[in-house]
């Protein structure tokens, strides 16, 4: 857990989800970098004991969220957990990375070329994501918590706006390898998201934010193509066979 002393480099090194926290209250990762925690929440009249209770609670949520064991998990309890943990991430994570990628590519394209196109990945990626899981939450996902906990005479529903579950998931799954060749292509640029030795603790951030976010979307598709797509298929055809 970071301490009140070390410095925002300091801390940002040892836990990337600090950057996010850092980002909210406005503490800048450029012009306070080596200043103590302390001495950048005086500076912009913050309570340190708040802040603190803050990367806490996001270095808990780090740990939290990989403790779930999927295959106990009914349908219904796992969308929940999905859309808890992951769907949560890529908002609260995904646009912040993308600011913070434009901000570099604007500051150090001079010296590394490829920042700008990292900065475009980025941004796609965001808008890409960030579409998916709405369509994975207004359309797909209801259906199947819904057909979790529907009896024989309540299916199939009275108006599904598919004839399978099959063909939706089908394209979240090529959503999926769209957003997996995005980031196959940021691993490439970054060197597996590996700074550069002049690298500022802007550049320090958006690598280790990335390489957490790509960890989070593996676990999230993981999630999704082997575990909640084909039991999801399969409930179908279990109704489906009793009808
Ligand atoms: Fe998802
Ligand atoms: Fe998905």
């Amino acid at each position: 857990m970071p301490s009140a002393t070390e410095s925002i480099r300091e801390i940002l090194t040892t836990q990337p989800s600090a950057a996010g926290i850092f980002h909210r209250f406005d503490i800048d990762l450029c012009s306070q970098a080596d200043l103590s925690l302390e001495r950048a929440c005086q500076e912009l009249q913050l309570s340190i004991d708040q802040v603190l209770e803050k990367l806490a609670d996001a270095e808990a949520q780090e740990r939290g969220g990989l403790t779930v064991d999927p295959a106990i998990l009914s349908l219904s309890r796992l969308v929940q957990h999905i859309v808890r943990v992951h769907h949560q991430r890529v908002r609260q994570d995904l646009p912040r990375l993308a600011e913070l990628a434009q901000k570099l590519a604007d500051k150090r394209s001079d010296r590394a070329p490829e920042l700008a196109q990292v900065a475009e990945l980025v941004e796609r990626l965001r808008a890409e994501m960030v579409a998916h899981i709405q369509k994975e939450e207004q359309v797909l996902f209801p259906f199947i918590a819904d057909m979790d906990q529907k009896s024989i005479v309540a299916y199939p529903p009275a108006d599904p706006c598919f004839r399978s579950i099959a063909h939706p998931i089908l394209m979240m799954e090529q959503e999926h390898e769209s957003a997996d060749h995005i980031v196959a292509e940021l691993v490439r640029l970054t060197h597996h998201f590996e700074p550069p030795s002049w690298a500022c603790p802007t550049h320090i951030a958006l690598f280790s934010g990335l390489r957490d976010l790509e960890a989070d979307l593996r676990q999230h598709v993981h999630l999704e193509n082997d575990i909640l797509f084909p039991r999801a298929i399969q409930r179908e055809s279990e109704l489906n066979a009793r009808n």
